[in-house]
């Protein structure tokens, strides 16, 4: 089955803003029926749309509301008969028909679970992002959802917070990039055909931002920061056709979002020309009340509505308060009225009114061969070599045993990760069954896990483990986290191995064995101790139901690393937050600073200099943002720009030469990144602005060229004027964004 639309030729240049469809634009055929369908509702049939409540009991108890035109979308209902059945009161039952809008998170595929979002976007590909969130889209349609509430595209520069596993990580570009795709996976072609289902973009606006990684918490974005980093993803979501909106749960400097109207109405609908449908987070407009930004949840309809939300998921005060707030004249008719034409604009862009029940006969699409091949090549793209001493990997024909350790050899549940409602373990295939079923005629496995899961602080059986490693060539340690200790609310203070996972690592390398570390998890986690004590470390953010044939093949040779880290992985928790993209200091560490060991006792206040680090843990990440190794090497060399100095309206066309050094086929992730020398404001010490994989051949050289419009370097000034700013900047091409030479360029009016 073809998965994929052709690339349009725009995503050959790599940018993002020239291969945006925008909204879809206005239809005035079908605007015309969404003035007539609202010319015939009462008030109340008008509230019911913006009322979106979680399936519940058998379908007599549903049918009582929607058949009196009270229900506008219902989530959590994946039963197609149940679907069909609901479907059939509102079309046939209510007295406009009108017909649901049925949603389910789907954030990383329904049945076929793809690597959580986080591990796609190690994979700096787009298409990847696409074409999981195509095969999801098809798979979830086809049993009657046509609403999801994905793509997660919230920034996150702290991997205390549990979410940061459902995002594209720190990066503002990167996430443009890989969301916009995931929204046309989703909406494919056209939101019309039936395999298509709305994109939500969320959580708008902020909530990656939340204090110390605490999930729900304040976050503290000013207007600049909000427009340069937080809002750019929800802008390239808005070009990609996004349908849907999400509010978020936080506050942001007082505002919880849900009743933000310089968000939602301002940016999103006035700026972006957004015309689809607002809907709050789970109950986030009633949690304005927890808040302290409503007394009640009167006042939170109030609230959220004056703002600019369309619909309410769950919590009821839309429907229970509105009638009363426009009779008081809190609320304007015609508030409610745009509210229902946002609603009803996708649910006939959606075809629900020409097409509102699904073949219950057609054949299952579910875990089709193509959705199981798409997930491994996706898990392979996904996997990051953060270390490979001596070649370890990948592992050779001289390697006759292998010991398998570690919790997460085998934890079909576990390695799907956070956000799977749908997914089932006995569909998922594992290390240590792929490793058996497809390498077992090539090395002998010794299985002795060690520990029985990730938190197990029972030592007892790592001594067999280690007995495992001692009989063995190499050692294959599977360590991690259950899915269970991130995502939603499950935010963690320390980001070690949890459990005994350090001792069994330990204990195995003290065997003198190779030890093989592959982490699944989803965030990155602090290792160093680990990743001293292996030979070689790949890095896995949970890769789903194919995991385990991908994982195998990158052991063994079959397919080679290619992933890059999409977040800045910490030494420790106390340099949180940690990225790439921050802004200099006027005293910026040395890198030659004197740390916490190499103190001489009674050192003399000013004896180690005064620049910004941490005397226990220095400047340097343990891996920075865009890090990963192959089996092979590349070398970077003439690089040229097209010109020295630029006009705002110039492209600049980046040039140079990347040779495959090695002796394995590979694939590597180039980056472009920029430095605004010196602007009316502070500017990163670099952004990433293009980034392409490039294919090569061992041996093999080839010349790469990338394109960069001037406008591109554009950011919200002194002025909040987005605009490029004539003066000097840096550029650097390379495989990781803390080395390659820096070029210069400058920019003139
Ligand atoms: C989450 C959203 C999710 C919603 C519906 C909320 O708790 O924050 O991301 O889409 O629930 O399940």
């Amino acid at each position: 089955m073809k998965l994929l639309r052709v690339w349009p030729a725009c995503l050959l240049l790599l940018t993002v803003v020239s291969c945006s469809k925008g909204p879809e634009p206005k239809d005035k055929a079908l605007e015309a029926k969404v003035e007539k369908l609202l010319s015939q509702m009462t008030l109340e049939e008008k509230i019911g749309q913006m009322n979106q409540i979680s399936s519940f009991g058998n379908i007599e108890d549903m049918s009582v509301i929607i058949k009196k035109g009270e229900i506008g979308s219902i989530l959590n209902e994946v039963d197609p008969l149940r679907v069909n059945a609901l479907q059939r009161v509102a079309v046939e039952e209510s007295r406009l028909g009108i017909p649901l809008l049925i949603a389910r998170d789907v954030i990383h595929g329904f049945k076929t679970i793809f690597p959580i979002p986080l591990g796609q976007a190690a994979s700096f590909n787009p298409e990847v992002a696409e074409e999981g969130a195509r095969v999801a889209a098809i798979e979830a349609s086809s049993v009657g959802v046509r609403w999801t509430f994905a793509p997660m595209i919230d920034i996150a520069r702290d991997p205390r917070w549990g979410r940061i596993a459902e995002g594209c990580g720190e990066d503002t570009y990167l996430t443009s990039v890989m969301g916009a795709a995931m929204v046309r996976g989703f909406q494919g072609d056209s939101l019309s055909d039936p395999t298509s289902i709305a994109a939500c973009p969320k959580h708008f606006v902020g909530y990656g931002a939340a204090e110390g990684g605490r999930d729900y918490n304040s976050t503290f974005i000013p207007e600049r920061l909000m427009r340069n980093v937080y809002l750019p993803p929800f802008e390239a979501a808005a070009r990609a056709g996004a349908a849907t909106y999400m509010t978020s749960f936080n506050d942001n400097d007082g505002i919880p979002s849900t009743g933000n109207a310089f968000i939602l109405k301002e940016v999103l609908r006035k700026e972006w020309g957004f015309d689809g449908i607002v809907v709050t987070d789970w109950a986030s407009a009633t949690e304005m009340i927890s808040h302290g930004f409503a007394a009640d949840p009167k006042e939170a309809a109030l609230r959220s509505v004056n703002a600019g939300v369309d619909m309410e998921m769950v919590s009821y005060s839309f429907v229970r308060n509105l009638p009363e707030l426009i009779k008081e004249g809190k609320v304007k008719q015609s508030t409610i009225d745009d509210a229902v034409r946002n609603i009803l604009r996708i649910k006939f862009r959606l075809g629900l009114f020409d097409n509102p029940y699904l073949d219950e006969k057609k054949p299952s699409v579910l875990y089709a061969e193509s959705h199981l091949a798409a997930a491994k090549k996706a898990a392979v793209e996904s996997a990051i070599l953060l270390k490979n001493d001596n070649h370890t990997l990948p592992l050779t024909s001289k390697v006759k045993t292998v010991a398998i350790v570690g919790p997460l050899a085998d934890a079909p549940y576990e390695q799907m990760g956070t956000w799977v409602f749908d997914g089932e373990k006995a569909h998922t295939q594992t290390p240590l069954h792929a490793i058996r079923e497809m390498y077992g005629d090539r090395v002998q496995v010794i299985y002795e896990p060690g520990l029985a899961y990730s938190r197990d602080k029972n030592t007892t059986n790592i001594i067999k483990a280690a007995a495992a490693a001692a009989r063995a060539d190499v050692v294959l340690a599977f360590v991690g986290e259950e899915s269970i200790l991130s995502g939603e609310a499950h935010c963690l203070a320390d980001l070690n191995l949890v459990g005994a996972q350090s001792e069994l690592i330990a204990a195995v390398a003290k065997t003198g064995k190779p030890v093989v570390t592959v982490v699944m998890a989803g965030r990155p986690l602090t290792i160093g101790k680990e990743v001293d004590l292996s030979a070689a470390v790949l890095y896995n953010f949970h890769p789903g139901t194919m995991g385990g044939p991908a994982i195998a093949d990158l052991l063994f040779g079959a397919a080679v690393p290619s992933g890059k880290t999409p977040v800045t992985f910490p030494k420790m928790v106390g340099q949180i937050p940690m990225y790439y993209a921050h802004n200099n200091t006027g005293r910026p560490a040395a890198r030659t600073e004197t740390l916490i060991d190499d103190i001489p006792v009674e050192a003399g206040q000013t004896s180690l200099g005064n620049t910004s680090f941490y005397l226990d843990a220095g400047f340097d990440p343990l891996f920075p943002f865009g890090y990963g190794l192959s089996y092979t090497t590349f070398e970077y060399s003439n690089i040229q720009l097209s010109s020295a100095t630029l006009n705002k309206n110039d492209v600049l066309a980046v040039t140079f030469d990347l040779q495959n050094t090695g002796t394995y086929p590979a694939t590597e992730i180039v980056q472009l990144y920029i430095q605004d020398k010196v602007g009316s404001v502070t500017r990163p010490v670099k952004e990433l602005k293009r980034f392409t994989r490039v294919a090569l051949e061992p041996g093999e050289k080839k010349a790469v060229t990338l394109e960069l419009p001037v406008s591109e370097l554009a950011f919200y000034n002194i002025d909040m004027i987005k605009t490029v700013e004539p003066g000097d900047f840096g550029l650097w091409v390379a495989g990781d964004s803390q080395t390659g030479e820096e070029l210069v360029f400058k920019v003139i009016d």
